[in-house]
């Protein structure tokens, strides 16, 4: 698309349904103002017996998209109706970002590189354990214990209500990857170095369980993929027994930045006044 200066203008959008509450235009708008760039990002409905069509009229163009953002329900039909999902997309089964080169629409999921660039921005030698215990095995947890493995963390353990979806991780993973239930959470927390919650544990109406992070090397980092409230039940826990924390707003702001970069060419940068943008408008 070309405006009347004859410069290059991409547009880019987040689909889901319902999506009025994505914070990703906020971001990417932040972004685009920032760096002066003449560019769109928007959100843009789409129902799921549409979400077909959407896809087709991508690669034929009319559109009017360069790229964009998917999130639920459309985050594992995006990987199948693509033309070209990415090998990490394709292994998580699920795709978060797409974009338009050569009239074919590619996918990516930037999931497990915002978590990593989450924790080293704000907890840098996280990855020093060889320990790790995620909370929680469903598509977060996934993309998570793949990008964790990838930094060298040798073993994973996941810890899960229904212990026969933590297992499924583990068998899809391989050795690295062990599947306990929640009565095992105390034992394979002694000693580990790394503590993710990908559950909404305490804030669904449960009530949130009384964990003893003391058992944790001192070192340890705990962290929650939730940024709603920014401190989670589970942080505030970890906090007062002398634990670092990271919140999971960084995650969220750190997995757009492939995205922006794949539509509007231009790197952006994770930084303070971003992240009280965010925090302004929760
Ligand atoms: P996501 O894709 O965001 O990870 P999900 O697939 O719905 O979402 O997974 C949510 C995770 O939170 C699951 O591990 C779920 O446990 P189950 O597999 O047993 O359903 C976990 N979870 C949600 N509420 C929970 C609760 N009250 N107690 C324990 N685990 C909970």
């Amino acid at each position: 698309m070309r405006d009347s200066r004859e410069t290059f203008v991409n547009h880019a959008f987040v689909t889901g349904y319902p999506i009025k509450h994505s914070r990703s235009p906020l971001i990417h708008g932040y972004w685009l103002k920032q760096l002066g760039l003449p560019g769109s990002y928007r959100a843009h409905e789409v129902k799921p017996e549409e979400f077909a069509a959407f896809i087709a009229s991508l690669k034929d163009g009319t559109s009017g998209f360069c790229g964009g953002n998917v999130t639920i329900p459309h985050k594992e039909v995006a990987c199948r109706l693509v033309d070209q999902p990415d090998e990490l997309s394709q292994e998580l089964g699920a795709a978060n970002t797409l974009w338009v080169q050569d009239g074919k629409v590619h996918a990516t999921n930037t999931d497990g590189r915002g978590f990593v660039a989450n924790l080293d921005e704000r907890a840098a030698g996280w990855d020093r354990t060889s320990t790790a215990v995620i909370l929680g095995a469903g598509g977060a947890s996934r993309a998570i214990i793949q990008a964790v493995r990838d930094r060298g963390i040798k073993t994973i353990h996941v810890v899960n209500r229904t212990v026969e979806r933590a297992q499924e991780l583990a068998d899809r993973f391989g050795p690295a990857v062990e599947a306990h239930p929640m009565g095992a959470l105390k034992d394979v927390m002694t000693g580990a170095g790394l503590f993710i919650n990908t559950t909404s544990l305490g804030m669904d109406g449960s009530e949130a369980p009384a964990i003893d992070f003391g058992v944790m090397a001192s070192s340890a980092v705990v962290t929650d993929i939730v940024y709603v409230p920014l401190k989670t039940p589970i942080l505030a826990q970890a906090e007062v027994q002398g634990f670092a924390i990271v919140d999971g707003l960084g995650m969220l702001l750190h997995q757009a930045v492939p995205g922006f970069e794949l539509w509007f060419g231009c790197r952006p940068t994770v930084d303070a006044d971003l992240r009280q943008l965010i925090i302004d408008d929760m």
